[in-house]
C-alpha cells in the first residue's frame, strides 16, 4: 500500500487548498457509499489513507456528513487496529505477536524495539520517525520471527538484528 503523503495541519472544513481538497474527497467517498451498509469503514480508511491518521476535524466532518453520532466513529476507529487517532511517524513498525512469531522469541524483539526508540506499542517516536504497532501474523511464520518496517519484511529477526535494521532508519 502506498504511505500517504504529509499534509501538515487539518483546520477547516470546505476550505482551501490540500484541506480543502481532502474534504471534498472524503466527501466524494461518502456520496459514493452512503446508501450501502457498513458504509461507515470504507469512509475512515478513504480517510486515512488521504490524511495517514483520522484528526478530530476529519472525525466531526464524517459524523455530520454521514448524520451518525461522534461516538459511533470513535467506537468503530478504535476498535479496528488499522485506524489510528494519532499521527503516525514516517516509519511504522509492525511487530508480529502471533504465536509462530511469540513463541520464537517475538517477545524479546519487541523489548529491544521498546528499549531502542523508548516507546511502547500505539506511540510514535519524539522525532516522529518510527511508530510501533503489534499485528497478529505477517504470513510467514515459518521464518518467525518476523517484524515489517513499512513494505520491508524482516525474518528471523534477533535482538541485535533488530538494533541494525533500526540502524538503517535512522
Ligand atoms: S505468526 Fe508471525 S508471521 Fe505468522
Amino acid at each position: 500500500m502506498e504511505r500517504p503523503k504529509p499534509v501538515g495541519p487539518i483546520t477547516v472544513p470546505g476550505g482551501r487548498g490540500v484541506a480543502g481538497r481532502i474534504f471534498s474527497q472524503i466527501q466524494a467517498s461518502i456520496d459514493e457509499t452512503k446508501e450501502e451498509a457498513g458504509a461507515l469503514i470504507p469512509v475512515l480508511q478513504r480517510a486515512q489513507g488521504l490524511v495517514g491518521y483520522l484528526p478530530q476535524p476529519i472525525l466531526r466532518s464524517i459524523a455530520r456528513d454521514m448524520r451518525v453520532s461522534l461516538s459511533e466513529i470513535y467506537g468503530i476507529a478504535s476498535f479496528y487496529s488499522f485506524f489510528t487517532m494519532v499521527p503516525r511517524g514516517k516509519y511504522v513498525i509492525s511487530m508480529c505477536m502471533g504465536t509462530a512469531c511469540y513463541v520464537r522469541g517475538g517477545e524479546r524483539i519487541l523489548n529491544t524495539v521498546q528499549k531502542e526508540l523508548g516507546i511502547d506499542p500505539g506511540q510514535t517516536t519524539h522525532d516522529g520517525l518510527f511508530s510501533l504497532e503489534m499485528v497478529r501474523c505477517l504470513g510467514c511464520c515459518g521464518l518467525s520471527p518476523v517484524v515489517a518496517i513499512e513494505d520491508n519484511i524482516y525474518r528471523r529477526v534477533t535482538p541485535t538484528k533488530m538494533q541494525e535494521i533500526l540502524g538503517t532508519y535512522a
